[in-house]
């Protein structure tokens, strides 16, 4: 099997580095400004950890490709990591949000969109009661308050190396066999070890074990793993999980905010799947701030139960701009007509055509990596079987690598999602992209080791 010389690995990078710099004159330029107002020259954070010196700033965007201030054409395999699943601008969305923008964009009353997106949010997972979010982040920390207030347990349960967005009760991992705050995570309020417990996904054992003492309110998954690689459940695993947590009294919080790319339906829908809970945000509203969370009938009526209307304004539950009449009509339009069955119809074979070339590229450098997929979404690890869980997943990442397939694609002309190798398949994306984006892995690959 080929091994990487991490030496070249390095002469390699450090030619795509170079070769970035020279192509983005504008971008850097702009990168260079922005250091006097934006802290560390961005408007958001992660926006510093693109594969390139500096983020390539963006012109506008159509469908599955954009353009950037220096003119280049890019083909988006990132789509704003999930945010942008429905292509850029999808007509059905924009021509919504137009029309509602010029009808006013909040009002902190419902409008009439709110119970279409109810009704067919209801139809797609199978939850009867909805609500709604700004982002998923919300809408996981809701559902965590909720899931504590009706239990009167005090614990959350999530899987090694997850991610459900910037919750606090989220940001554990087990380290060094030691739950704690997971690496990075900036003044936790306090050691997530108080609040979650953490144990690796496909380990029934540990499951029944975390579960017994019936102090957990929730366990918060994502039904396959999607923030450290694809890690799929083992067979059964998901009835397992169902048994054990009804069991105990523990609720089940489905988080499909990126597994929404195995159907319409998400992956709940198209395995069947029975969740006490369930959230949902990103391409929900065709790229603009929008996410929900549906409620079983019994877990509706015991919230109900709990949850005073004279105090709900102070439940730790909500957002002045949260089920803005923008946002519910974005959501009604994108789910009607832009993440039909017949957009999965396209992607799904097209995220196949993807794996599959990646796969024969894989074959013929003998390389010791797998390329994963989950409906319209896939992924390529540098592990050779999939990873089972996520610190099986962590202990294959490889920065140096990752960064140099991440920035051979970007000087190429093809964006990959950032921190990990994924690439989604919007409605717009044809089998020539994906023709092209197997070209490119290729040659990238055979520059290292070829
Ligand atoms: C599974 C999952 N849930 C929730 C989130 C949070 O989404 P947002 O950052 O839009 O709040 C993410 C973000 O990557 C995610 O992957």
């Amino acid at each position: 099997m080929t091994v990487i010389n991490r030496s070249r690995l390095q002469d390699c990078l450090a030619h795509e580095q170079q070769r970035f710099i020279e192509t983005h004159p504008r971008s850097k330029a702009l990168f260079e400004r922005a250091q006097q107002h934006l802290l560390g020259g961005v408007p958001m954070n992660w926006m510093v950890r693109w594969a390139g010196r500096f983020p390539v700033f963006v012109a506008e965007g159509q469908g599955a490709h954009f353009t950037d201030v220096d003119g280049l054409r890019y083909l988006d395999l990132c789509l704003g990591d999930t945010g942008a699943m429905t292509g850029h601008a999808p007509a059905a969305s924009v021509q919504a949000l137009t029309e509602q923008a010029q009808r006013g964009l909040t009002f902190m009353l419902p409008t009439e969109n709110a119970l279409w997106v109810g009704e067919e949010l209801a139809r797609r997972f199978g939850l009867p009661y909805w609500q709604m979010a700004m982002t998923a982040t919300d809408a996981n920390r809701f559902a965590l308050r909720l899931a504590r207030a009706i239990t009167q347990r005090p614990y959350v349960l999530v899987f090694n190396y997850c991610y459900h967005g910037t919750v606090d009760e989220t940001f554990a991992t087990i380290n060094d066999g030691v739950v704690g705050p997971r690496p990075g995570n900036l003044g936790p309020a306090v050691n997530p070890a108080q609040t979650t417990k953490v144990i690796e996904f496909n380990d029934l054992g540990a499951l029944e074990a975390a579960l017994a003492p019936g102090d957990v309110a929730c366990v918060l998954a994502e039904p396959v793993m999607t923030n450290i690689g694809i890690i799929q459940p083992d067979p059964g695993y998901h009835a397992a999980l169902r048994a054990i947590t009804q069991r105990t009294g523990t609720l089940l919080i489905l988080d499909e905010t990126h597994t929404i790319c195995a159907g319409p339906g998400g992956y709940t829908r198209a395995h069947g799947l029975e969740p006490d809970l369930l959230t949902i945000g990103k391409p929900l509203a065709g790229g603009m701030p929008a996410a929900a969370y549906g409620l079983s009938a019994e877990v509706a009526e015991r919230v109900r139960s709990r949850t005073p209307e004279d105090t709900s304004d102070t439940s730790g539950i909500g957002g002045t701009l949260t089920a803005n009449a923008l946002a519910l009509t974005a959501m009604r339009a994108t789910l009607e007509h832009v993440l039909t069955e017949e957009a999965y119809a396209k992607t799904i074979p097209l995220a196949e055509r993807f794996t599959d070339g990646v796969q024969r590229v894989i074959k013929e450098f003998d390389l010791p990596w797998n390329v994963a997929r989950l409906g319209c979404r896939a992924e390529y690890w540098f592990r050779h079987e999939p990873a089972r869980n996520g610190g099986e997943a962590v202990a294959a990442y490889d920065a140096d690598l990752d960064r140099y397939m991440h920035l051979a694609a970007l000087n190429r002309g093809i964006l990959l999602t950032p921190f990990h190798n994924m690439a989604l398949i919007a409605p717009d994306t044809t089998e020539a992209d994906i023709d092209f984006h197997t070209k490119v892995f290729r040659e990238s690959v055979q520059a290292l080791v070829g």
